[in-house]
């Protein structure tokens, strides 16, 4: 590919090689349909021919890619000539831009009053459809804009395309009518289209509009036939017996009438103000539309209007496209780093040769994992697309693979953490490789946070940035560490000082007297959410009888399956997890409810378990909850053979017929306050107690 200009370079080379690079990339880009250079870097090859040539005319020749619009038209289908030129469009990059726009028009019209039509400008790439008496004669690519390709099998096989014009207004049937617009892919199609093509081995598409070209330049029509392509219509070109069309709103309604799919949310504006609020509008929707567009289109309504401004060239004067900012970028991987995240998880992390997209400095970008750098056989100093796309985290999207160099370095995921050096481990047919060490620093600052968040200890103050510090300076080792914050040394810190400090001790403090349940929920054993948290809590009532538990007894919970049963018991039966737990008793954590010496729970429904369902009219379904439970019941949401009752409200529906499929009693909510005040629970069939 080519670098910058060099100083030592003449001129005629430069421009020579300018020219042969163009060349290159339109025969990449239009012919073979695999682009080797994005748009962004296409133009700015384009913009230094045509300003060296501006400068030195001399230089002009007529085979100079600057003397021609578009690309050659492929050898492999017939060519067509356009009836009316397909011109281009001028850019516009800014609100000043947009001001010198209309007032250009204003000149060329002084007096005229114009209303503009705003458009998406949908990323895709233009048609010309011939309909001769209705029936759709011909499809063409736009080619140089004169000549193009016949594509009219391809076109055919496109769904939303009318094969026959449809007269809904009753409106006559022109004799001749050519529709121009955009064929292009919606995102999600393209997404699903990709993926069908890496399943089978092939090479997947840049981006939607690289996706529909190559879906759409098929010598095999079946293959255009399989992939989502989309049609939407935006302008007339050569007509005859049209009725009469004022407009160009005028020419979109006509054409939804014809039966075609037109660019959604058009809209007429008054005023240059409006114009540049839709502009601003299109761009933040970009990301939330389900197709790509890469800027808006506005066109002067009043078709008279238009014809009086005409043409330049090949842009015509009365419409232009505000182009949005980039999203994708060429550059090089300088090196390939691993993050380790707070699960443990390993993610590599290309650090790039910095690039400019959309006005954002870009340097980082995720590759996600190592299938992911394996399926796109990226390599440290390779050239690379990167797209960022909003919010998201800039992405490789794929390797230039052509501009290799053979200095290339392939990457090889570590084996050991590069945080905390312990193995790391991807199990069989998982794509993520995780470090092993659950005392690992990145994964401590995920349980510090865990353990601290509302609904678990809800020690406030204690946010993510500095248990993130508190776990980098060393003072936090382990949850236990919490308690044992030295608290001058906090007040010591910068930013923080003796208020910050004080409030922070006085939530740690609060924190140590909480239900149980909100211990076991914040210890961040794996699969224990807060449900399943207050579930162990309501059977064991202390930590020390959870930890004595064996599998068998924390499975018969209900509500609490095999794989959690597991989970909970291999938590218990670690050292590491053992020493966090003798640190929290010794700090004063309360490790067992009220009534938690471990022995069974009190109450008339001691050690019994229910299910409420239906509707109650005397208390909320939170209310009845925290009064079973406070008369011993272990409350759960689904009816089981382990299910002692269920208390059925109004309308109770599968979980009393479950109840009764398995003879579990069923009683009433009547029956229920009864229980409660402590009469005695009636048996189900084959229950001994
Ligand atoms: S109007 C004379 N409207 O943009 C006007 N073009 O750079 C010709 N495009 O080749 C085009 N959406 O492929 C128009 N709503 C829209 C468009 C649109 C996308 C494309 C079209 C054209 C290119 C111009």
């Amino acid at each position: 590919m080519l670098e910058g200009a060099s100083g030592t370079m003449s001129l005629e080379r430069r421009v020579d090689a300018l020219r042969k690079t163009i060349e290159q990339l339109n025969y990449d880009y239009y012919i073979l349909d695999q682009p080797t250079a994005t748009d962004a870097e296409y133009d700015a090859l384009m913009q230094e021919l045509r300003q060296i040539e501006a400068e030195h005319p001399e230089l002009v020749s007529p085979e100079s890619p600057t003397q021609r619009v578009g690309a050659t038209p492929s050898a492999r289908f017939a060519s067509v000539r356009h009836p009316l030129p397909m011109l281009s469009l001028s850019n516009i990059y800014s609100r000043e831009d947009l001001d010198a726009w209309a007032a250009r028009l204003q000149r060329i019209l002084p007096g005229a009053t114009f209303a503009y039509v705003t458009e998406p400008k949908i990323d895709g790439l233009a048609v010309a459809l011939t309909y001769v008496d209705g029936v759709l004669q011909q499809g063409a690519t736009r080619g140089d804009g004169v000549v193009g390709e016949d594509i009219t099998a391809n076109i055919r096989t496109i769904r939303n395309i009318p094969l026959r014009l449809s007269s809904r207004n009753g409106a006559p049937t022109p004799r001749l009518l050519e529709v121009r617009g955009e064929v292009f892919m919606r995102r999600a199609d393209f997404e699903k289209l990709n993926l069908r093509i890496e399943e089978n081995g092939g090479r997947p598409f840049m981006n939607p509009r690289n996706g529909a070209a190559g879906s759409l330049r098929q010598l095999d029509p079946a293959i255009t036939a399989s992939r989502p392509l989309r049609f939407l219509g935006y302008g007339i070109g050569m007509a005859e017996e049209l009725a009469p069309i004022a407009t160009h709103l005028d020419a979109l309604q006509t054409l939804h009438d014809f039966g075609f799919e037109t660019p959604p949310d058009a809209r007429l504006n008054a005023t240059i103000d409006d114009v540049w609020a839709e502009c601003e509008r299109w761009l933040e929707r970009r990301n939330s539309i389900p197709f790509e567009i890469d800027g808006v289109v506005i066109k002067v309504n009043d078709l008279r209007q238009q014809e009086e401004l005409g043409i330049v060239s090949r842009d015509p004067r009365w419409a232009t496209a505000y182009k949005f900012p980039a999203i994708q970028q060429t550059t090089r991987i300088n090196d390939i780093v691993v993050n380790v995240g707070r699960t443990g998880a390993l993610t590599p992390l290309a650090l790039l040769e910095p690039v400019n997209i959309g006005g954002v400095l870009v340097s980082r970008a995720t590759l996600h994992n190592e299938g992911e750098i394996r399926r796109k056989d990226i390599r440290i100093g390779d050239v690379v697309v990167v797209q960022r796309a909003g919010d998201v985290i800039p992405q490789v999207v794929q390797v230039m693979t052509e501009r290799r160099t053979g200095n290339e370095r392939e990457f090889v995921m570590p084996e050991f953490c590069p945080v905390c050096n312990a193995p790391t481990h991807r199990g069989e047919g998982e794509a993520v490789r995780y470090c092993t060490n659950s005392a690992c620093p990145a994964q401590l600052k995920r349980h510090v946070q865990h353990f601290v968040a509302r609904g678990a200890m809800d020690i406030e103050g204690l946010g993510e940035k500095l248990a993130d510090r508190f776990v980098d300076l060393g003072m936090i080792r382990d949850l236990g560490d919490i308690y044992r914050l030295d608290w001058e040394q906090i007040a010591a810190l910068e930013g923080l000082g003796e208020q910050s400090a004080s409030n922070l001790k006085a939530s740690v403090e609060a924190s140590r007297n909480l239900p149980l349940q909100r211990l076991i929920f914040g210890l961040g054993i794996p699969f224990v959410g807060e449900r399943s948290a207050r579930l162990l809590a309501d059977r064991f009532h202390s930590l020390d009888s959870l930890i004595a538990a064996d599998v068998a007894t924390i499975d018969s919970i209900p509500g609490i399956g095999p794989v959690q049963a597991q989970g909970v018991y291999d938590f218990f039966q670690t050292p590491e997890n053992l020493a966090v737990i003798a640190k929290l008793r010794e700090a004063g954590v309360r490790l067992a409810d009220e009534d938690g010496d471990g022995g069974p729970a009190k109450g008339a429904l001691a050690g019994k378990t229910v299910v409420l369902t239906g509707r109650l009219s005397t208390l909320t379904r939170q209310q009845a909850e925290e009064r079973l439970r406070r008369a011993g019941a272990t409350v759960t949401g689904s009816v089981s053979k382990k299910t002692s009752v269920v208390f059925a409200g109004e309308d109770a529906g599968s979980k009393a017929d479950r109840a009764r499929e398995l003879g579990v009693p069923i009683l009433d909510e009547q029956a229920m306050l009864e229980i409660l005040e402590g009469a005695p629970l009636p048996l189900g069939k084959g229950q001994t107690s």
